[in-house]
Order: structure tokens, then sequence, then C-alpha cells
């Protein structure tokens, strides 16, 4: 047993959700339909109800509150809100009002994400997010969602991981729109540091006090063999390429190679007030000349080290610790916006959670200026195309009943919330 490692007064506790992973039935979307192609999702499992939360979420708010947290942040569904382009569905705003009403009421302060993967289906059938007209019709809907949430909400994350959404989507082509190919994630790469930017202002105009970022996924990636400077250079390049490069356009306000040339794109500098991340993994890096389509690179966990299923990654709270120092010097507040592990038994997740809370706990020691903390995820919810297969939740969810049973890690959870430090006796 250890002494009690506290956190700041006034820290926020919370956890991380996405509308089309709980709200079920949305299908008004770009998964909905894609969801019902065989082969689309790895079990054969599609999103359905989800986990009810357009008719229960308070009921899952509630518990959330009762575990002492006293935040959440969760995304409000486009598709939900603009179902047909141009028309407005006041009843889903409405919906979302009284949930985030609720939230306050329970004492759960709201952070919203405006975009999380999911389309409406008539933006998809436009082109998406390869075409540049998105920036408009984003513009639109974020205008809509702020004049009718800003009175309740000042914490706004307006993409949910740029990078991770334009590879999936366009360059390993496992998400829709299922392509394939590099010039393509770098354009939709480009066309979201754009839309963040016109979010951003457009959020500002509407409410001048909001504090306004991104939800960021960072990796480690760090060399197999850190004498061999060929796998020093490609873990620098997968390190700039998938951590660097959009948060450089998003802060300095220049596109850089291979998002531009460089060009100096007008009110795009400083656009972020908080630097939100989401980290999960580590990935060790090696050269590999049979590898020109990953860039060289073989990814892998350290042998005998913890990791997740597939190709997930390894388990390093050290990067917690890593990529927290690294922000700190943006100068500006830092929420771990998402953080959590694949683990149906919940052997591992006890474990994960209180090593990466110690590894923040020490950031923030060293003068780190963390605000807050969103664990994913409160309960199972559908993990896009891996279906149902890989669980999430701090509370474990039977689809077929939505029946919930807490887990361990949940209780675990509850006692550092309340108490606002990791006690001594979980040490
Ligand atoms: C993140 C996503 C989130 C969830 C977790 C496991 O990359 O933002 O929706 O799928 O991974």
């Amino acid at each position: 047993m250890g002494k009690e490692l506290r956190f700041p007064p006034g820290f926020l506790w919370g956890t991380a959700t996405s509308s089309h992973q709980v709200e079920g039935y949305n299908c008004n979307n770009d998964w909905w339909e894609w969801e019902r192609e065989p082969g689309h999702i790895r079990d054969g499992s599609t999103s359905g109800a989800a986990c009810d939360w357009w008719n229960r979420a308070e009921e899952d708010l509630k518990t959330a509150a009762e575990m002492g947290q006293n935040a959440h942040r969760f995304s409000v569904e486009w598709s939900r809100i603009e179902p047909q382009e141009g028309e407005w569905d006041e009843k889903a705003l409405a919906r979302y009002r009284r949930m985030v009403e609720f939230m306050h009421q329970v004492g759960l302060k709201p952070m919203i994400t405006l975009h999380h993967f999911t389309n409406p289906r008539w933006l998809a059938e436009k082109g998406g997010w390869e075409n540049r007209e998105v920036l408009p019709r984003f513009e639109r809907y974020v205008a809509k969602v702020v004049e009718t949430l800003g009175d309740l909400c000042d914490l706004w994350c307006t993409i949910n991981e740029p990078n991770v959404y334009a590879y999936q989507s366009y360059g390993a082509g496992i998400w829709p729109p299922q392509k394939h190919s590099l010039r393509l994630v770098f354009r939709v790469l480009r066309n979201m540091a754009e839309a963040h930017t016109i979010a951003y202002h457009t959020i500002h105009r509407l409410q001048p006090e909001a504090q306004v970022g991104l939800a960021y996924n960072m990796r480690i990636f760090d060399p197999a063999n850190p004498s061999s400077p060929l796998d020093r250079s490609i873990a620098k390049l997968l390190d700039y390429l998938f951590n660097r490069l959009f948060l450089k356009a998003v802060t300095e306000g220049k596109l850089a190679f291979p998002l531009g040339q460089g060009e100096v794109i007008e009110k795009m500098a400083d656009t972020v007030d908080f630097s939100g991340v989401n980290y999960y993994v580590r990935d060790l890096v090696a050269f590999d000349i049979t590898r020109p389509g990953s860039f060289f690179a073989r990814r892998f966990a350290t042998p005998g080290a913890e990791k997740g299923p597939g190709d997930w990654g390894e388990f390093y709270p050290e990067g917690l610790y890593r990529l927290v120092r690294q922000l700190t010097v943006y100068g500006k507040p830092i929420y771990i916006t998402e953080n959590g592990c694949p683990d149906n038994t919940d052997e591992k997740r006890p474990r994960f959670l209180i090593n990466h809370l110690v590894a923040l706990w020490r950031a923030i020691q060293e003068g780190a200026p963390v605000k807050g903390y969103f664990f994913w995820t409160l309960v199972d919810n559908f993990e896009w195309a891996e279906g149902w297969s890989r669980r999430f939740g701090l509370i474990a969810l039977d689809v077929k009943t939505q029946r919930r049973t807490m887990r361990y890690s949940g209780e675990i959870y509850a006692r550092i919330c309340k108490a606002n430090a990791i006690p001594g006796e979980v040490l």
C-alpha cells in the first residue's frame, strides 16, 4: 500500500462516449447501412439499439454521477440534427438539450464533440470530407448546435481524432467510404483542419468565453532498436505524420508537407484553447524494406508486455506521462479526452487505469496543466468495425437485455473520482 496521490482541486473526472456508439438506431448516417453488409464488422454485429441512450442516457449518466464523476464527454450526431440537408430536427435538438440539462442536474460538466466519425448520409453522398463543400455545411451545423446548447456548455471538441478518421476511412479503407488512397487521407485531413478552424471561430463568435479544442489521438512510436538509425528515422516519421502534422497546422497555422506545401491558412493559427489527447497505446517500430505501403514500418509490441488484441498495440502508461510533458510546451490546459483498454473480462482494466493515472499524476506534479481525465468508456458500446467484440466499459452491457453490470474497474474508478485521488490501498 502506498501513499494516496492527490489530484488538483476542481479536477474533472469523467468518461467519454460518442453518439453512434451509444445512442442506437442512428439510421441516417453513413454507418447504418454499411454495417449491414457482410464483412464490414468483424463479428457480423450491427450497432442496432447500441446502449439505447436516445431513450435512457439519463440512467447511465446518473450512475456516472453516483460513481463520483463530475464531467462527461459525449458527441452530438449530425445526422439526427440535420437528417436532410438544411432541415433541422428540432425534436432531436430538444432531446440533446434535455440530456445536457440532466448532466447539470446531477453535477456532470458537459464536454461536447461535434464530429465523432459519423456523417449524415446526405453528406456522404455528396462526397463527404473529400469535398470542400463540407466546410460551409459543417459551419452551418456547428452554429446550429452552439445556438441550441451554448448556454449549457462551454467546453467543445470540434472533431474527434481527424488522424484516425482519415486513415481508417480513406487509407486503410476499413471504415466507410472504404477508400485506399494516401492522397485522399491528406486531402481529408486538410479539409478537417479547415473545418476545425471554421468551427473554432464560429463557436467563439457565438460564445466568446468557450474553450474549444480537439480530441486528438496520439500514439507513442519508439524505435524497436534505438541504436538503429533506420528504426529511429521510421519511428520519427510516424510520430511526425500521425502525432504532429495536424497539430502543427492548428497551432502554427501552416500546412506543412504532406498536408500542403507550407502554405499559411488564414485564421488557422492558435485555434486550440486546450490540448485534448486520446491516448491508448505504444508501437515499437522497425524498418522493413518489404512494407513500402506502410512507410517501411513494421509495428509491434514489446515482447512480453501487456497488449490489446490483434494489432491494437501495447499498454504503456509511461506514454501518457511523456505525451503530457510534450503537450505542456503549447502552454494550454490539457485534457485527457480518452484513455482506456479493450478487455472483455476486466482482468487488465483495473491495473491499466491505475497505472495510467499514476503516470498522469507524476506529470501534474512536475507542473503539467492537466485539468481533467475522461476514461473510455462508461458502458460497453459499439466499437466500430470491431462491433461488439471489444469491450471498453467500466460497466458491462448485455446487448440483448440492456442489462448493466458494474465491473471491478468501475468500482476502482468510483473510489478515485470520489477521493479526487488515487487511494493508497489501490496502489
Ligand atoms: C478511439 C475512438 C472511440 C473508441 C475508442 C476505443 O479511437 O475515438 O470512439 O472507439 O477509440
